[in-house]
């Protein structure tokens, strides 16, 4: 029988040594396949990506993450399946999960991906929704720990989200939080964190000694940042919204060199990307020497099969050799008659 799933919708639903295993996971699958020597713990596995909204990075680290393992990926573009339309969620979700192993899902309402969830007989790992993105984060975490002084623990590392509370802002301070990480959140009032994504992590912090930090003041939120951190100021749907979005955050929120310099020397620039150049952002950071931006998307990769290992390689149940072979002997005592 089928042991119940055990999805990835937010990494609240786990805990810090969790997330931890995790990342330790995904740093040993980064460095065997640096070493050419990715181990096929997936092979003859299959997974569903189902994407509502198009996707670089999300969707090609699931797919070749599931390559590199010895499995297989579907991409199941916007439009492609009847997802809520001419059948219920609920059975799409039944059928789907009858016939792969695990299911990604990237849609535009965080319910869908908690509807597939709740009907999946198999793992739903969410490749973002419009309220979060732990995928991204979890990988952001991990990168982070690369790009930290060595022994410098978390308890230390400073983290500024310069910008709107997108989907990315929510779960990066959700793990900062949960780690015993500084977050600080810099936007105008207007655009900054709702409280009740605030209390969450106010309530990571008694647990784990973090801190959280809304404010206005981006000169004091960069002055004493490990990571700075920034997303797009709009998103498909808010077109209405970029005059109004452009007037509170240019140029005092853009990440520029002169921003940059307010910094401390060894900070650090992160994106998730796609970034929009000359905007919340300038090329000069982009390409500056302090931006990880390249080796964050990188690790997406990692992270992908960290969380594919994770969620699916303790549900295998492969057959004995020996019931393996009664069952081929079967099959071609039948086929040669
Ligand atoms: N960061 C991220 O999720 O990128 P994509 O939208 O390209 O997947």
């Amino acid at each position: 029988m089928l042991v119940k799933p055990r999805h990835f919708i937010d990494t609240q639903d786990f805990s810090r040594d969790e997330l931890l295993r995790l990342i330790e996971l995904i740093r040993l699958l980064k460095a065997a396949d640096k070493a050419g020597a990715c181990p096929k713990l997936l092979a003859g596995v299959s997974l569903g990506m189902i994407f509502e909204e198009p996707s670089t990075r999300t969707r090609i680290s699931f797919e070749v993450a599931m390559t590199k393992l010895g499995g297989h990926a579907l991409y199941l573009k916007p439009g492609e399946i009847h997802l809520g339309v001419r059948e219920s969620l609920r059975d799409t979700a039944q059928v789907i999960s009858r016939m792969v192993d695990v299911i990604e899902a990237r849609v535009l309402k965080h319910q869908t991906v908690l509807d597939l969830a709740a009907n999946s007989q198999v793992p739903v790992l969410n490749g973002l929704s419009d309220y979060n993105h732990p995928t991204q984060v979890v990988s952001d975490v991990f990168t982070m720990m690369e790009h930290s002084a060595p022994g410098k623990p978390m308890s230390e590392v400073k983290v500024t989200f310069v910008g709107d509370a997108t989907n990315v802002c929510s779960s990066l301070m959700m793990i900062c939080t949960q780690m015993g990480m500084h977050f600080t959140q810099a936007a105008p009032a207007r655009y900054q964190a709702p409280e009740a994504w605030r209390t969450i992590a106010k309530a990571n912090n008694q647990a784990s000694r973090g801190s959280l930090r809304i404010t206005d003041d981006v000169v004091a939120a960069v002055s004493d940042a490990d990571f700075i951190y920034t997303d797009l100021w709009w998103w498909v749907g808010q077109e209405a919204e970029i005059p109004d979005r452009q007037a509170a955050f240019m140029p005092t929120y853009q990440v520029n060199e002169a921003l940059l310099a307010k910094a401390p020397p060894h900070a650090k620039f992160m994106h998730c990307l796609p970034a929009s150049r000359g905007v919340e952002v300038t090329d000069a950071v982009m390409d500056g020497p302090q931006s990880i931006i390249y080796d964050q998307s990188e690790n997406r990769l990692h992270t992908e099969k960290g969380l594919l290992v994770s969620f699916v390689y303790p549900r295998l149940r492969p057959a004995s050799p020996t019931l393996a072979d009664y069952h081929r002997s079967l099959i071609e005592d039948f086929l040669a008659r």
